[in-house]
């Protein structure tokens, strides 16, 4: 499988918007990437198609004052989703997943991830929850948390194997559609139980997807 994933960069902002707002088009606002990149707080992962480059955009022609507040607005309301002109002319990497946590004294917590729906059932999502895992354990976390829509039975599942538990609900916590969360956690990162199902999963993973998935970390 041709794929890696590395750390965030500003670079890839227009594309990681663009998985974000197809994968939750519903959820306001959207995340401000450019704010969150530059938190100590918060890591950003992408998951990046080894075979393909992309070139960005030639730069947009200088607008007049009109046209910006128009663009400013759609910045506003997330629907600008034209590549900004840091990456025009660039060869940038083809992003096809995202993962962000939040540290939160010792506990590291899984603010979002997302694959491209052309990219999904391939192993993408687990690897970068793999990688997730192991970022936390750099950064000390003792575990890993998270909400997930109640009726969110695919990212639940991929929770679950991973040794995430339901830990109690979050009544009416999505306010696009009054949905409850449901709270999920690791046991600690640390013990031998948890560390020894994890080899057993990366080896699995590893096994089933045959090439060495180059997760930081
Ligand atoms: C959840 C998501 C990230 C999974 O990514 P993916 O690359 O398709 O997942 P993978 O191919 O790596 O699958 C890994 C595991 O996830 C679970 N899974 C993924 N898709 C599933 C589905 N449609 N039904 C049931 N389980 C599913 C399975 O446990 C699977 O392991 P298995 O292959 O051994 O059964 C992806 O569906 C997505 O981007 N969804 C929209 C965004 C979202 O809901 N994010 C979660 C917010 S909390």
């Amino acid at each position: 499988m041709g794929y890696s994933v590395r750390p965030m960069t500003a670079d890839d902002i227009p594309q990681v918007s663009e998985i974000d707002r197809e994968a939750f088009p519903t959820e306001w606002p959207p995340p401000s990437f450019k704010r969150e990149l530059s938190s100590s707080m918060v890591r950003y992962l992408v998951a990046v198609d080894d075979s393909r480059r992309l070139t960005g955009k030639p730069a947009k022609p200088r607008r007049g004052a009109w046209e910006s507040l128009l663009a400013r607005v759609r910045h506003i309301m997330g629907r600008d989703n034209a590549q900004d002109d840091s990456v025009a002319g660039k060869e940038t990497d083809f992003i096809v997943g995202y993962a962000s946590i939040w540290m939160m004294t010792d506990e590291s917590h899984l603010t979002s991830i997302a694959v491209r729906q052309s990219h999904r059932h391939q192993g993408i999502g687990e690897m970068l929850l793999l990688a997730v895992i192991k970022l936390s354990l750099q950064l000390k976390a003792r575990v890993l948390t998270l909400e997930v829509r109640a009726s969110n039975h695919s990212a639940q599942a991929l929770y679950v194997k991973y040794g995430f538990k339901n830990v109690g609900i979050r009544r009416r916590y999505y306010t696009d559609n009054g949905e409850d969360a449901v709270i999920m956690t690791t046991d600690k990162l640390t013990s031998p139980a948890y560390q020894a199902a994890l080899r057993d999963l990366e080896a699995k993973y590893l096994e089933r997807h045959k090439a060495p998935a180059s997760a930081s970390g």
